[in-house]
């Protein structure tokens, strides 16, 4: 794996092989094993969208691999300014060992990965949050053993990164995955053109989606850069709140699992969120351990 762009372009043996490997290294770390195999590594982390999680999951696990990370606001180098992404891949091609990148347009991480040589993580754009999904998958390996013959139901806006990294995982992985979300929300006609089949069903109709899950699965309404259109998406958005009512149609056993940030009391009822606070936070643990296998995956195939 020379890139880590999307879930997309991705196998079943190299998701598989990443979520166990973040698994091994969660043990590892809890038990004090340190492995410095990216030391005297600089690697750029390029963010043109806020970040909590995935910026200090990148910065903290590029510093126990022994590395360094460099965080550059696109604010503040020249790509505010206008220099093109393919010249800033190039400087950086030749004084860092990788970069991680927040941005809107997916074209540009894939035009830095191809002019920048070196490897290349989305770490979240309009098309994909593929980070995320291997966070979540090892959440859901650990909590429900695995995604064999389960079924995540994702509610919300299903046109966003999420929706589409979640239809890609499904794909890959074989898994089941029901979209609950109103027309101007459901992934569009060209998207799921390019998945082909995939054992996905996109409904209006929560409850049919949140029958049979296992994973109860919501992200914010207003995904960043969508701002202008909240007052619109909140009341559009609103029937597919993810509560109780939705949680007593799932499996027993049932998780629920949220990318975060979250907004109370909008796509996730307030007292459910603080009641399985425990699987929410170590689903954004995960991104620690799930980052770290991401990047010692594309030191090794460098
Ligand atoms: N889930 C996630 O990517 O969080 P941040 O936006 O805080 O990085
Ligand atoms: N869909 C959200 C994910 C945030 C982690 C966004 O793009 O803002």
């Amino acid at each position: 794996m020379k890139h880590l762009l999307g879930i997309e372009p991705l196998t079943a043996a190299e998701i598989t092989a990443l979520v166990e490997h973040a698994l091994v290294l969660k043990s590892e770390r809890t038990r004090g094993v340190i492995t410095t195999a990216l030391a005297g590594e600089t690697w750029a982390m390029i963010f043109t969208k806020s970040s909590t999680r995935t910026r200090v999951s990148f910065d903290v696990g590029l510093t126990e691999l022994g590395a360094r990370a460099l965080f550059l606001s696109s604010a503040d180098i020249q790509l505010g300014r206008g220099e093109p992404i393919k010249d800033t891949a190039r400087v950086l091609g030749r004084m860092v060992h990788g970069a991680i990148i927040r941005t809107f347009d997916q074209q540009d991480v894939v035009d830095f990965a191809e002019y920048g040589g070196i490897p290349t993580i989305n770490a979240l754009t309009d098309e994909e949050h593929p980070c995320q999904i291997l966070a979540d998958l090892l959440t859901i390996r650990e909590r429900l053993g695995g995604w064999e013959g389960r079924k995540v139901a994702f509610f919300g806006d299903g046109d966003c990164n999420m929706g589409r990294s979640w239809a890609w995982a499904a794909k890959r992985l074989g898994f089941e995955l029901a979209i609950a979300a109103p027309p101007p929300f459901q992934p569009d006609a060209a998207f799921l053109a390019r998945l082909g089949e995939a054992p996905l069903t996109i409904t209006e109709d929560v409850a049919a989606a949140a029958r049979g899950a296992d994973v109860l699965y919501t992200d914010t309404w207003v995904s960043m850069g969508r701002e202008a259109e909240a007052e619109d998406r909140l009341r559009t958005l609103a029937p597919y709140q993810i509560n109780k009512d939705i949680v007593a149609l799932a499996n027993p056993g049932a998780i629920v699992q949220h990318c975060l940030p979250a907004y109370r009391d909008k796509e996730i009822c307030g007292e459910l969120f603080e009641e399985r606070a425990d699987e929410i936070f170590q689903q954004s643990e995960n991104r620690l351990h799930a980052q770290k296998a991401v990047l010692l995956a594309l030191a090794a195939d460098r």
